[in-house]
């Protein structure tokens, strides 16, 4: 997908998000939320569902929670506007109780485009039901800070899942904020390992001449391209 594309496809969701009633929280909803953030991103935030403050303005992550995630993301040097932000219900569930099944079911085709949209190289899970989508079968406690590989029918064409705590509950808990700000500080290393893990398949799976594929120099694969810079290493774009 081009960027052009790539933009074209998100708006085309966001306008679908706005207009759905595929389930009961468009009743009760202000304004839906699709997301937003940087339609060229490599990195892909995901939330639980809107609050309050999220439905007044339909935008994600701009109350409280928003403003730890966006400390999270200044202690690596990044901002809201260098990723992606969403949630996995795009409507607010009424007085902030948890998304149900059939809610979370009825909503997912969105965030399954987006992501297939962005074909980010990082997918950051916020709290248990983003964890759940992308990361199956483990518990927070646990799996936090750490990696998987992306179910490819979550959306992911090749992502790594990097899973974190909710920003709300850390700011309810001073000792899970505090791993918070350590989860988050392996995030530039998670991008830079999934990039290169990335470009080697790319450049396996590139046809050649002979019919054999860069697979078969295992240059590709053992020396990688040393980076430039620690710049270039922990930079975004
Ligand atoms: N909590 C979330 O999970 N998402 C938001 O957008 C805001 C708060
Ligand atoms: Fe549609 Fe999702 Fe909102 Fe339900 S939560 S009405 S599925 S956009």
């Amino acid at each position: 997908m081009t960027g052009a594309e790539r933009r074209a496809a998100l708006e085309d969701i966001a306008a679908e998000v706005r207009a759905c009633t595929r389930c009961r929280l468009h009743e009760t909803r202000t304004r839906a939320v699709p997301g937003e953030g940087d339609h060229d991103t490599e990195v892909l935030f995901v939330g639980e569902g809107p609050g309050m403050n999220e439905d007044r303005e339909g935008r994600p992550f701009v109350g409280r929670a928003g403003g730890l995630l966006e400390r999270l993301l200044a202690s690596i040097g990044w901002q809201r506007d260098d990723v992606f932000i969403t949630n996995v219900v795009k409507c607010r569930p009424p007085g902030n109780r948890d998304p149900e099944p059939d809610e979370i079911a009825a909503c997912a085709p969105y965030l399954q485009r987006q992501t297939a949209a962005l074909d980010p190289s990082v997918v950051v899970t916020l709290g248990r039901f983003s964890m759940a989508t992308f990361m199956p079968g483990v518990r927070i406690t646990q799996a936090h800070g750490t990696t998987r590989p992306a179910d490819p029918e979550t959306g992911a064409l090749d992502a790594t899942v990097f899973a974190m705590y909710h920003p709300a509950y850390a700011l309810r808990n001073p000792t899970v904020e505090r791993e918070s700000f350590e989860d988050v500080a392996s995030v530039p290393e998670v991008l830079l390992a999934s990039r290169e893990r990335r470009r080697v398949a790319r450049h396996a799976r590139r046809p050649t001449p002979t019919g054999k594929t860069d697979d078969d120099h295992p240059t590709s694969t053992t020396h990688p391209a040393a980076p430039t810079s620690d710049a270039d290493q922990l930079s975004l774009f």
